[in-house]
């Protein structure tokens, strides 16, 4: 599966959820997660999302964020439709520790 990562948190493009197959991206306030039971691995948006939030869980250390995407998978609601990213998503870019401050 894929996974959505620390940097999603307050850019929250949404570029990924056109591209996905299947429909398995959701929405929390803050960021995206993929549900990893519903990923067919296609790898389609990865490349598409320009905070390079999005990899596959074959990278190191991603069992953490592993956990985040399935947890919330289960209880934020689907989202199949981009709409306006936040205002401010570019001064987030890269900013460290997001996860820490601003995950709800
Ligand atoms: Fe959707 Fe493919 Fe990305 Fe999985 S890898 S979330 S199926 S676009
Ligand atoms: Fe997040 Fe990137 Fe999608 S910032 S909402 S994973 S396009």
């Amino acid at each position: 599966t894929y996974v959505v990562t620390d940097n999603c948190i307050k850019c929250k493009y949404m570029d990924c959820v056109e591209v996905c197959p299947v429909d398995c991206f959701y929405e929390g306030e803050n960021m995206l997660v993929i549900h990893p039971d519903e990923c067919i691995d296609c790898g389609v948006c990865e490349p598409e999302c320009p905070a390079e939030a999005i990899k596959p869980d074959t990278e190191p250390s991603l069992e953490t964020w592993l956990k985040v995407n399935a947890d919330y998978a289960k209880t934020w609601p689907n989202i199949t439709q981009k709409k306006d990213a936040p205002a401010d998503a570019k001064t987030w870019d890269g900013v460290a520790g997001k996860f820490e401050a601003h995950f709800s």
